[in-house]
């Protein structure tokens, strides 16, 4: 069976796609799984998070496939989670796959980078492009957190509407509920509409990861609501990809 490709995806920019990504990765490694994070937004936020400084601009190199992305990637201070980082080389990757013009270029380097490893997390950076079009490619499942507003569950029925009926896209989308406060009527409203998504609050711990540059689990309780609700997010994708 192949090693699952799990995109972190949306539309929208600023709805938690990269603490989300780093959380799962963490959750994962916790469970066992040899797993591969990949940072493939320019902004290299992921990066950041798990505590890597940026070296080099080697990442559009990789992409091109003038070096290989494996002699990339670098160990985190997690056990069993490794990063292929990003950089600003990253910043016109829409560019680069529209010159590649090789629609499975992000498949084939996940195969690869799949090898020897138990799963794939990819931090995707925002919009409907060239680069999601590879990631969507890619994917075995596409989680898709949506903050609890019509915007942003407009952006989800778009991608939605853009992956139905394509064969090349067969990945099913997992949307989960992102920055969500109980306190305020719209997200419940939001919640109780879709009661099947799992949900992550708004919460401060997620900010300080960045000042930590960390996992939520790797400094926080295991029964902080947080690292729970992560843990409920990392149950429901194991399912997904049991299935
Ligand atoms: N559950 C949360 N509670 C509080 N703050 C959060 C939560 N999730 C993310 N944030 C904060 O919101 C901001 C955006 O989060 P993040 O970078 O994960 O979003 P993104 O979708 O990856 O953004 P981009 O589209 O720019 O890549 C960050 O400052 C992050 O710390
Ligand atoms: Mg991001």
């Amino acid at each position: 069976m192949s090693v699952p490709i799990v995109a972190v995806y949306s539309l929208k920019g600023g709805v938690g796609k990269t603490t989300l990504a780093v959380n799962l990765a963490w959750a994962a490694a916790r469970a066992g799984r040899r797993t591969l994070l990949w940072d493939l937004d320019g902004q290299a936020a992921a990066s950041w998070l798990l505590g890597h400084d940026e070296g080099g601009e080697k990442a559009e190199a990789a992409i091109r496939k003038e070096i290989d992305p494996a002699r990339l990637v670098v160990p985190t201070a997690v056990d069993g989670l490794e990063l292929l980082p990003a950089d600003s080389s990253l910043r016109d990757l829409d560019v680069i796959f529209r010159d590649l013009d090789k629609k499975k270029r992000l498949a084939k380097m996940a195969e690869a980078l799949s090898a020897k490893r138990d799963l794939v997390v990819i931090d995707c950076p925002p919009g409907l492009t060239d680069t999601s079009e590879q990631v969507l490619r890619a994917a075995s499942l596409v989680v898709v957190p949506v903050i609890p507003a019509p915007l942003a569950k407009r952006a989800l029925d778009a991608v939605a509407e853009h992956v139905s009926g394509r064969k090349a896209f067969e990945a099913p989308l997992l949307p989960v509920f992102s920055m969500v406060d109980r306190r305020r009527v719209a997200h419940r409203e939001a919640l109780a509409a879709e009661p099947d998504w799992p949900a992550i609050p708004m919460a401060s711990m997620f900010e300080a990861m960045s000042h930590r540059r960390a996992p939520l689990g790797a400094f926080t309780s295991a029964r902080s609501p947080g690292v729970q609700a992560v843990a409920q997010v990392w149950n429901r994708v194991e399912r997904v990809l049991a299935k």
